[in-house]
């Protein structure tokens, strides 16, 4: 027996190095750490559980018969974070460049059936060079028998991606299905084609940063959901993360201790927005008021910046918030924040996530680009999302609540189970400027002094409409609140919503306007 274990404790370690020495030390120089150490820094010291180790791959082209590394490539296996336990993948750049293989495929799929089984999140680490090109068709394969996973278990269990090299071709559409996309600056990249092929094809002169860093896609195209600066900070906060989910669609995330007999009324909220209506504000400093410790985890921070999306606590419960900017484009609706903000209220709904919205919107954007770009079906997302969604919904109408926006922003009418409204708030069809310039038009034109009567209605319709309380007549507002006393109200609101049990039609699925 000693020199069987003695064997299995040799083939365990010539596994663990990979491809080797010296490819470790090249992806070291790279500023990049290996698949093991990554699984290392992730998940709970001594967690660690790995699957398929000695598995290696059957392809003899190209001479890859004479090369075979044990584990193929890809290291999988199941971990805890914070206690909890996940399924796990990190690919590993020392062999092939982490290129996906059949059997390295095979892996993959493998911890993702079981992880769908066990009702756990799948997080992957992704460094490669994308389908081993000498594998032809059968890496190909390898990659769609991974998406098909990645769809299936949408919506069932979290997926998180971490891209912490290059990622390319086809290899980016399983992290584009999973939930969440961490990049790493510099040395994490993403694209379809890479910079050879756009210059083929389009003559474009492009660097891989420019085309697919983790700037570009934090920023321009919202592919990336969070980005830091070292691999050690991706890590660290996919842990944080994982912190507010719950392991499947029917868990809950874990509450936090929290001391309900701590002050929950505070002052600062009384001053936090300006008195003149048109003034913009941070509302990053309400957020920070209204949240247990000012702990927020923000979701694509650099994208679509007029909307606010991300995690955090409010009494020791995981919500979602979504708030309106009004720092940025006055907190205007437009496309991209449509489907920002449609994108994150659906996967929150999708696994028990109760939502905060805090409104302060004047409307959707007007304007060619915005309409020619097609804001009328991505304004619905935001609006399907909302109306979908059955978890607890609480919202603030902190100022403006104008037009179809005060409907989307999570209005009464499309199950939001508490609506509160500061008294700064504005609840009306359209903006008082707009509105009296049309109902009444002929009024002001046949004026004698036109500014004059311009100001008399004006000041009628601010009078008539820019106050919470025709909407809480009507019972559209639960309650008109102090600000001060909101921390307390939806404290209390997602308390009293733990028991909350809503439900849509039974259906195949359903058809977001896309
Ligand atoms: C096989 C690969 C490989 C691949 C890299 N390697 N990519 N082997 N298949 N796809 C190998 C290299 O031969 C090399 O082996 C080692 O990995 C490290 O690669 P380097 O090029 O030396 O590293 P680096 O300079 O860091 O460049 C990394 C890279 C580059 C940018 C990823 O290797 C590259 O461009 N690879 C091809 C990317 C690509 O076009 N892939 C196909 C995409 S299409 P040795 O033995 O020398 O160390 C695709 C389709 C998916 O993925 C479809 C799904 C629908």
């Amino acid at each position: 027996m000693k020199n069987k274990i003695e064997q299995l404790e040799k083939l365990r370690e010539e596994s663990k190095t990979g491809g080797g020495e010296d490819k470790i030390r090249i992806q070291h120089e790279k500023g990049k750490l290996t698949a093991r150490e990554r699984i290392q820094l992730l998940v709970d010291e001594g967690s660690f559980s790995e699957v398929d180790m000695f598995v290696k791959h059957r392809s003899s082209d190209f001479g890859l018969e004479k090369q075979k590394y044990s584990g193929d490539g890809v290291v999988t296996g199941f971990a805890k974070i914070n206690g909890r336990q996940i399924a796990l993948f990190s690919q590993d750049f020392t062999v092939f460049g982490g290129s996906l293989s059949e059997t390295n495929a095979e892996k993959i799929c493998k911890i993702m059936d079981t992880a769908l089984k066990l009702g756990i999140p799948v997080i992957g680490l992704n460094d490669s060079g994308g389908a081993r090109i000498q594998e032809g068709v059968n890496s190909l394969g390898g990659y769609a028998d991974i998406f098909l996973r990645n769809t299936l278990a949408s919506g069932v269990v979290p997926q998180i991606s971490a891209i912490l090299g290059p990622c390319a071709g086809g290899a980016v559409y399983s992290p584009a299905i999973t939930d969440f996309v961490f990049m790493v600056n510099h040395t994490s990249h993403m694209f379809v084609t890479g910079p050879n092929v756009v210059k083929t094809v389009t003559h474009e002169e492009v660097s891989f940063e420019d085309l697919g860093g983790a700037e570009t896609h934090a920023t321009k195209s919202g592919v990336a959901h969070f980005v830091f600066d070292s691999e050690v900070e991706i890590l660290e906060n996919i842990r944080k993360l994982v912190g507010f989910l719950p392991l499947n669609w029917k868990d809950n995330a874990p509450d936090s201790k929290f001391d309900f007999a701590s002050n929950l009324i505070n002052e600062k909220l009384d001053n936090v927005i300006p008195d003149t209506p048109n003034k913009p504000y941070n509302m990053h400093d309400v957020i920070q008021l209204l949240i247990d410790d000012g702990d927020f985890l923000e979701v694509q921070p650099n994208y679509a910046q007029n909307i606010i999306v991300g995690f955090a606590r409010v009494g020791g419960v995981s919500i979602g918030v979504v708030a309106n900017q009004p720092a940025v484009l006055a907190g205007v609706l437009d496309i991209n924040a449509s489907v920002k903000g449609a994108r994150f209220v659906r996967f929150c709904d999708a696994f028990n996530i109760p939502l905060l919205v805090l409104e302060d919107v004047p409307g959707f954007l007007p304007g060619t680009e915005q309409e020619w770009n097609g804001i009328i079906r991505h304004g619905a997302k935001l609006l399907f999302a909302f109306c979908e969604a059955t978890v607890p919904k609480v919202t603030v109408i902190v100022r403006k609540a104008y037009g179809g926006a005060y409907d989307v922003m999570n209005s009464k009418h499309i199950r939001g189970d508490f609506n509160y409204a500061w008294p700064s708030a504005e609840i009306a069809v359209m903006g008082p400027k707009g509105a009296v310039e049309i109902i009444f038009k002929k009024e002001i034109s046949q004026a004698v002094d036109k500014a004059e009567k311009l100001n008399e209605v004006l000041s009628f319709y601010i009078d008539k409409f820019t106050n919470p309380y025709i909407a809480a007549e009507r019972g559209f507002i639960d309650e008109v609140i102090i600000p001060r006393e909101t921390r307390l109200k939806i404290v209390q609101a997602f308390q009293l919503l733990k028991t909350k049990v809503d439900s849509n039609p039974k259906k195949k699925h359903c058809n977001i306007p896309l």
